[in-house]
């Protein structure tokens, strides 16, 4: 027998003024797994991360934690018994204690014992000497790491995060939200991590659930999310994207990039066919020639450069195409900055693209 995931919601739903908030949500997370909950801003993360706490409650399904069962129609664990930590953005440490006392304040043992355990998350949070010190004293990562430190002193077996690096400067960030990762991990805790970032879930989960509406609607790893969207707004939502819309004639979109095969969609209805501005082929002119057709990326389009802008760590080139003036955007790693006007020839890469039917409601 297997053991049962850490944490698992069935079927959660809460409504809020006829409106289906959290709607009908699933998941598992394992003991030492980060999942993150991703979506835009509204969309019923943190309300699902309550009702997790079970500071809120949901209207139907069930809440459990190894197996038992914490909340469902008729049974609800308060939170302080449901052995879960929580880290928010605001996650005010008390004033009046000291940096030891915050840590020490969810813990149950002897004096001496909790002393240990304070020693220990302060060292591990590389604030080893701030024990004594209050959080005015402490910049704002400090008392992130404070409250991290805080929040697994009763070592949690399941913690919750609702977007708590989103209050810190970007260098900082990077470095926290490492540190977390590998004392989470470490502890063999399960998180859930809610953050509208999707940089942040790329970085940090092993799972992403992708959240619109109240219903996840992709759930995978980072690298499946990325390449394999569900459709154009989970495409979008990770990056910039080009679409070129055509119409299917036989199971083929044409294209000036050449014919795509589009099989299962009927005939004479819309496609989307979608490329990250990373996956676009940029060549040389030629005289006007352009490069020659190849099995991988198929023909290639002339286009006329728009503007060319230094990013740091890429160039961003846009484009308007000279067959329809239609304008595609290329990213290309360090600098490439064609003139504006300049003539070149684009390409895409097929493995690279995504193709959905028009989705007129969604592209509302
Ligand atoms: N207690 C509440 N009463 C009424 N509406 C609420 C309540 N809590 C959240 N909502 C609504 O539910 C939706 C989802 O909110 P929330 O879960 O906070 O989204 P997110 O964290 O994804 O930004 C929002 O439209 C919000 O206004
Ligand atoms: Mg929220």
């Amino acid at each position: 027998m297997t053991a049962p995931p850490r944490l698992e919601l069935r079927h959660v739903s809460r409504r809020f003024g006829g409106v289906n908030v959290v709607d009908d949500v699933s998941l598992t997370i394992a003991p030492g797994q980060v999942t993150c909950l991703l979506g835009p801003s509204g969309c019923g993360k943190s309300t699902t991360l309550r009702i997790v706490a079970g500071v809120d409650r949901q209207d139907s399904g069930e809440v459990r934690v190894d197996g038992l069962l914490l909340s469902d129609d008729t049974r609800h664990v308060p939170p302080e018994e449901r052995g879960i930590g929580l880290m928010f953005q605001d996650f005010a440490l008390f004033p009046h204690l000291s940096v030891a006392e915050n840590v020490a304040f969810g813990l149950r043992g002897t004096r001496a014992r909790n002393a240990a355990r304070v020693a220990e998350l302060l060292e591990r949070v590389n604030l080893p000497d701030f024990g004594s010190k209050y959080p005015h004293q402490l910049s704002g990562g400090e008392q992130q790491r404070v409250a991290l430190a805080r929040a697994l002193a009763p070592r949690p077996r399941i913690m919750l995060m609702d977007e708590p690096f989103s209050g810190l400067d970007e260098r900082l960030r990077d470095e926290i939200r490492d540190a977390t990762l590998d004392l989470l991990k470490e502890a063999g805790t399960a998180v859930l991590l809610v953050t509208h970032e999707p940089d942040e879930a790329m970085r940090m989960a092993d799972e992403i659930a992708l959240m619109r509406h109240g219903r996840i609607v992709q759930q995978g790893a980072p690298y499946n999310i990325y390449n394999n969207p569900v459709d154009r707004a989970a495409a979008g939502f990770f990056s910039d994207i080009n679409v070129i819309r055509g119409r299917v004639r036989g199971a083929l979109t044409a294209t000036p990039f050449g014919d795509f095969l589009t099989p299962g969609v009927p005939d004479g209805s819309e496609v989307d066919i979608i490329i990250r501005p990373q996956h676009l082929r940029i060549d040389f002119d030629r005289a006007g020639r352009g490069p020659n057709p190849t099995p991988q990326d198929g023909q290639a389009a002339r286009a006329s450069v728009l503007r060319a802008r230094y990013m740091g760590r890429e160039s961003l080139v846009e484009f308007r195409m000279d067959h329809d003036g239609s304008q595609l955007r290329a990213t290309v790693p360090g600098v490439f900055l064609p003139r504006a006007g300049t003539a070149l020839w684009l390409m895409i890469r097929r493995d690279r693209c995504f193709v959905f039917p028009v989705d007129r409601a969604a592209a509302e």
